[in-house]
């Protein structure tokens, strides 16, 4: 039985005031939640947060890593940086980090929505220095909506997650965390219908299966994302391949991920 496990990604919200509010918020609600539970706050406000949950059950995620340990790159985080400031996760290859966010039709310098630039190549590389340094990979996929309306979002998620699972152990697999994310259902409240989205989780994890065994497949958490809020979480969560929630706007307010939290 796998345990279900939601994260909250903060992504660019919360000044490190603010985040450790709603850390300590989340830490007095949650003595003993009955899932895994995580935020994932900017780098700036990471070491704060982590401090107000040091010795809470709810673990700290980054939102991006580098490959390397430190040097001359400029802007960059590694995973002994993260580890350092108390983060035990890392989100990779978030659609937002490949600049990939969905309205690459209405924009005049498509080119500019591709400035983070992270591809399925540097997604590998990331989770594998990030698993060799101790972090757990939430490793993100998802189609958007152009390529879902052509019909090719099994093919498009299935390419991303054999990408980003090149040369990783099936031991490996087995611990780190899957997030299945439609682009065109993140931050449009316009949510994934629960039983395609416990389908497309499903063609995830029969990639597993053919990648590496079904032992690993059966033991790979899948968490989808895209507009989940304390009203669709129940039904999301109650379908087989769907083991928990990344969680963007919704995770922002104690109540409303508290409310996600309940509906495990
Ligand atoms: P929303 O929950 O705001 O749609 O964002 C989802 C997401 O991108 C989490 O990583």
């Amino acid at each position: 039985m796998r345990r279900k496990v939601i994260f909250g990604n903060w992504k660019l919200n919360k000044t490190v005031a603010e985040g450790v509010a709603l850390a300590k918020e989340l830490r007095a609600a949650l003595p003993n939640p009955k899932c895994e539970v995580g935020v994932a706050p900017t780098f700036l406000a990471l070491n704060a947060v982590a401090e107000a949950l040091k010795g809470s059950p709810i673990a700290v995620a980054g939102q991006n890593c580098f490959w390397k340990e430190k040097g001359a790159y400029t802007s960059q985080i590694s995973p002994q940086y993260l580890k350092d400031a108390g983060a035990s996760h890392v989100i990779i290859g978030h659609s937002e980090t490949r600049g990939r966010f969905g309205v690459e039709e209405s924009v005049e310098d498509p080119d500019a929505l591709k400035v983070f630039g992270d591809t399925d190549a540097s997604v590998n590389i990331k989770a594998r220095y990030a698993l060799e340094n101790g972090l757990v990979p939430i490793i993100c996929c998802g189609e958007l909506l152009s390529e879902r309306k052509a019909g090719n979002t099994d093919k498009v998620v299935s390419g991303q997650i054999e990408g980003a699972l090149k040369n990783i152990t099936a031991a490996q697999v087995a611990g780190l965390v899957i997030a299945y994310e439609p682009v065109w259902a993140i931050g449009t409240g316009e949510v994934c219908a629960s039983d395609e989205a416990d389908r497309v989780c499903g063609v995830i994890r029969a990639t597993v299966a053919r990648l590496y065994d079904q032992a690993t497949a059966e033991a790979v958490r899948i968490q989808y994302g895209g507009s989940v809020k304390p009203d669709n979480a129940k039904e999301l969560l109650s379908k087989p391949n769907i083991d928990g929630a990344l969680v963007g706007g919704a995770s922002l307010k104690a109540a409303d991920f508290l409310g996600i939290i309940e509906a495990v």
